[in-house]
């Protein structure tokens, strides 16, 4: 069997190198059964069924936290056999320090128009040519983002997979998609940050939405439903069994341990801000919050609960107040800023940090020197997604290139040889970056400007679906063109195509644009960042922080944890060993094949 395997993959390896694939012989393979493979011994995907005979019977196995931690441990496996075979060992370097930056919704087309935005914005040049700052990171790969239950998934999916190592259903926060209702324990995961924890590291959280929002929440709780923010979102089936999302991150461990808690949702942590101003009006199912009925002040709490610390912990409300914590000496430090999520940048109020600004304040929280154990830290760029949920296409690109500003700052702030940093999304959007714009046009504009005799002008950046099909529908007061049904670009102002509120046109009419399922891209840097290659499941990044950071579940995968930073040399001789068995092998098998 084994045998057979080998061959076939040489065979599709020499066709793919040697001309164009061979559909006929594709087209005699059995197509695969639903994803319904195995648990144990199993890998998953179409080419696990290759090793199936038809007269084997299918085994039915529930995609839970088991099934999913050995697809991580396989992808690892994988990963490092790769690396070896290619005599490359810095895999097994360590990261003392590790840093996971999410752009929520930050799809491909995300980052290439953001990188394009930022040139411009910046007005270094054309833009096409502008780089992101990690798009110089030395390492990538894809991650496959779909949920146990969606093919195109959320973020409460999509980051318990990347912070749990375990996918689970639509919805579903650090529990596997065995969650119920009825039971708050069923299903429960740990997430990196417990197990970061246990290794007596720091820990901390940041992002631009409210602190209780799907990502970050993935971090630190466990729920059935990611809308449980407030005490008064649990409905009352679960009531007395499932804790809200706020309660979690100051009763419960590992989110009553963080050093660092940054970001929005005043409201659902039971603070409000009555004077709060808001200048711009934003519009989205997500610009309304949950209020608390409990009458707790749950940051209150949580200062209470670290009245012990030898340096008094620091609770602020403002960039002022942030900007003035002393980061070397505070050990615990919570900054909410915004009673909802802080406002998109392009709009930024008064008293609001950028992501920058919090994440230099998270590390030097985190960042205690030789004697340490170093921390990981979650980053999150929280709002490209809402952006793009309401077509505001500029408000979007601004998130990236915020979101870029603050992976800037890590850099300037950390030690390359000891940190690692992780790039990527949760999940990406029904975006697209499109037409024939010419070179240097701008990214927010006229895909088809040039050709003066089309008479229909679109734009580059334009949506599957989403509210922006209301704004763009021809209408009595602003008609068509021939018989097109949207209204000409050239009848909105250029003050109403520059609003931070104005949307892109969406060619399906949804309230809510959706998300989109294609892989999303990882962007690695630092130690261990060569085990991001290729394309794999999303929860094996989990898998990546655990074994580079030497925390968690695969932390004994081989011997590499307990031999420190660099790779011995004793694994270059197992490294040419394999190799040399490889070749032989490939040499025997590969004869028959031609
Ligand atoms: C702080 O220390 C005092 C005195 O040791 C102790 O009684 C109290 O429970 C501690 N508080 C917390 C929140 O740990
Ligand atoms: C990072 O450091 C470079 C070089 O000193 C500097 O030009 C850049 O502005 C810094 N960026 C941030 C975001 O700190
Ligand atoms: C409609 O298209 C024609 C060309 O076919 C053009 O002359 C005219 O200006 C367009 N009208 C608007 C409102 O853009
Ligand atoms: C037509 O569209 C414009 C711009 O989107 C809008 O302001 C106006 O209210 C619409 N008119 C009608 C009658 O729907
Ligand atoms: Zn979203």
């Amino acid at each position: 069997m084994k045998v057979f395997c080998i061959q076939f993959v040489l065979l599709v390896f020499s066709q793919s190198l040697l001309r164009a694939p061979d559909l006929t012989s594709a087209a005699t393979l059995q197509p695969p059964p639903l994803i319904q493979t195995l648990s144990d011994g199993g890998d998953i995907g179409p080419q696990f069924n290759l090793e199936q005979s038809s007269e084997t019977p299918q085994v039915i196995v529930v995609e839970d936290a088991k099934f999913w931690h050995n697809v991580g441990m396989r992808q690892l496996k994988k990963t490092i056999d790769n690396a070896k075979k290619a005599k490359e060992y810095s895999y097994a370097n360590k990261a003392k320090n590790i840093i996971v930056f999410v752009g929520d919704g930050m799809g491909i087309a995300t980052i290439s128009a953001g990188r394009i935005y930022k040139g411009q914005y910046l007005k270094h040049g054309n833009g096409e040519e502008e780089t992101l700052i990690f798009d110089d990171f030395p390492n990538t790969g894809m991650a496959k983002t779909y949920n146990v239950d969606k093919q195109v998934p959320d973020s409460a999916g999509t980051a318990t997979a990347m912070f749990t190592g375990v996918k689970t259903d639509y919805g579903a926060i650090g529990v596997d998609s065995t969650r119920s209702e009825l039971n708050a324990e069923q299903g429960r995961v740990e997430s990196i940050m417990d197990w970061a924890q246990r290794a007596g590291k720091r820990t901390g959280i940041v992002t631009t939405t409210r602190i209780t929002h799907a990502t970050p929440a993935s971090t630190y709780a466990h729920i059935y439903d990611r809308d449980w923010e407030c005490d008064t979102e649990v409905p009352a089936q679960s009531v007395g069994i499932h804790v809200d999302i706020a309660r979690q991150l100051v009763e419960n461990a590992p989110g009553n341990k963080f050093n660092v808690i940054l970001g929005g949702g005043r409201k659902p942590m039971g603070a409000l801000n009555p004077q709060e101003v808001q200048t711009v009006k934003f519009e989205g199912p997500t610009e309304t919050i949950c209020a608390r009925n409990d009458q707790r002040n749950l940051p209150k709490e949580w200062l209470q609960k670290h009245a012990n610390d030898s340096v008094p912990a620091a609770l602020v409300h403002s960039r002022e107040e942030l900007l003035k914590v002393d980061v070397k000496q505070v050990d615990h430090l919570m900054g909410l800023f915004r009673n909802n999520h802080i406002t998109y940048s392009i709009a930024r109020q008064a008293g609001e940090p950028s992501l920058q600004d919090m994440t230099e304040a998270a590390i030097g929280v985190l960042e205690r020197g030789q004697t340490s154990s170093g921390y990981v830290l979650l980053v999150e760029g929280g709002r490209i997604d809402q952006g793009h949920h309401m077509n505001y296409a500029r408000a979007a690109l601004h998130e990236v290139y915020e979101f870029d500003l603050a992976i800037q700052a890590a850099l300037n702030n950390t030690n390359p040889e000891e940190t690692l940093i992780l790039v990527t999304a949760d999940h990406s959007h029904a975006v697209t970056f499109n037409g024939y714009p010419l070179r240097g046009n701008d990214i927010l504009g006229s895909a088809n400007l040039h050709k003066a005799k089309d008479p229909m002008v679109y734009e580059t950046i334009t949506y599957a679906n989403g509210p922006g099909y209301f704004e763009h529908l021809a209408n009595e007061t602003r008609p068509a063109n021939s018989s097109n049904v949207w209204k000409p670009l050239n009848l909105f102002t250029q003050e109403e195509r520059t609003s931070p509120t104005y949307r892109n046109l969406a060619a399906f009419a949804l309230k809510d644009e959706t998300h989109g399922g294609e892989d999303v891209a990882v962007f690695a840097h630092g130690p261990g960042s060569n085990l991001v290659r290729g394309v794999f499941e999303q929860n094996y990044l989990a898998y990546v922080v655990s074994y580079a950071g030497c925390i968690g579940p695969a932390k004994d995968f081989d011997g590499s944890c307990s031999r420190g930073y660099a790779a011995s040399p004793g694994d270059k001789i197992t490294g040419s060993v394999s190799l040399l068995v490889a070749a032989i092998v490939s040499l025997l098998v590969a004869a028959p094949a031609t």
